[in-house]
């Protein structure tokens, strides 16, 4: 079975005229990294609230069809179940920190969760090593740089070893630096503890190269989803839609208009090549 599956999922927040969410039926295979994009107020966060069941339970609307997040329909368990399995990371990581130590900030999500000290610290060394800040555990969290606060944010999550990672524009704060280590340690989370992970991201870039599948949204609807190189070769759909084009496609895309090329998602090698031949590089 698929660890997320919804089902002509539909919501309207309360007192909305229009539905933000509509008929959104998608199956998330256990392991996948999959990319989320889609222009602002298509969708993409209310989503992701749909996936640990924040939406229905905590925020009201007019909500339809089913999620199922590891066999576990979202209407029939709480948000503190649903977490466990899904974890959630916003935008702003200074919004998801509150404890005086980095420590106390990854402990704080275990505390009610009635996991036995020895198998507590197993998993808050696990968490802070993987994310980079074993070292910096007894700093002040608003201290840390905004990428080593929203590792911690990551951390914090990780704690409650979910099988999902849901990362709602989690670079969108950052500096170059910051944004560059948060999206590492998504991938190596993906790719070395197969965890299932849903990135919301406008770095189009990073999901060309890294996501096994890239999800469109467009007026809260999937309008497009497949393998990276097979979406991005629908540069003008996706332009309709307002996605960002990674640089190397818009360079194919402009090779394909001139007839040099019979498809605008290239390899950097393949770039290179063609216009050795066009004669527009010297070698
Ligand atoms: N709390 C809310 N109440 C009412 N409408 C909302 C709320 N949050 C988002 N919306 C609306 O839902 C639509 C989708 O928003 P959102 O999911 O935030 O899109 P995205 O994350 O893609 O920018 C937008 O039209 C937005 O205005
Ligand atoms: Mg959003």
């Amino acid at each position: 079975m698929n660890i997320i599956e919804t089902m002509n999922l539909s919501f309207r927040y309360g007192g909305s005229a229009t539905y933000s969410l509509k008929d959104v039926t998608l199956s998330i295979k256990r392991g996948e990294f999959v990319g989320i994009v889609g222009s602002s107020g298509s969708g993409k966060s209310t989503f992701c609230l749909t996936l640990n069941g924040i939406i229905p339970h905590s925020i009201h609307g007019e909500f339809s069809g089913d999620v199922w997040v590891d066999g576990m329909n979202t209407k029939e368990h709480s948000v503190a179940e649903l977490s466990k399995v899904v974890g959630l990371v916003f935008q702003n990581p200074d919004s998801q920190l509150f404890n005086m130590t980095v420590l106390e900030e990854v402990a704080f999500a275990l505390e009610n969760l009635g996991v036995e000290r020895e198998e507590m610290w197993r998993r808050i060394k696990w968490a802070l090593k993987l994310v980079g800040l074993w070292e910096k555990r007894e700093e002040f969290p608003p201290n840390l740089s905004g990428g080593e606060k929203q590792r911690l944010a990551i951390a914090s999550v990780l704690v409650m070893k979910p099988k999902v990672l849901v990362l709602d524009e989690p670079t969108s704060q950052l500096d170059p630096v910051g944004k560059e280590s948060v999206l590492g340690l998504v991938k190596l989370l993906n790719k070395e503890e197969k965890i299932t992970v849903l990135l919301v991201e406008h770095n189009t870039e990073f999901l060309l190269e890294n996501a096994d599948r890239i999800v469109v949204f467009d007026k809260g609807r999937v309008v497009m989803e497949g393998k990276p190189e097979e979406v991005f070769e629908e540069v003008e759909r996706l332009e309709e839609v307002g996605v960002r084009i990674p640089a190397r496609v818009k360079l194919g895309y402009e090779l394909k208009r001139r007839g040099l090329a019979d498809r605008a998602v290239l390899s950097s090698e393949e770039i290179v090549k063609i216009l050795r031949i066009a004669g527009n590089v010297r070698t």
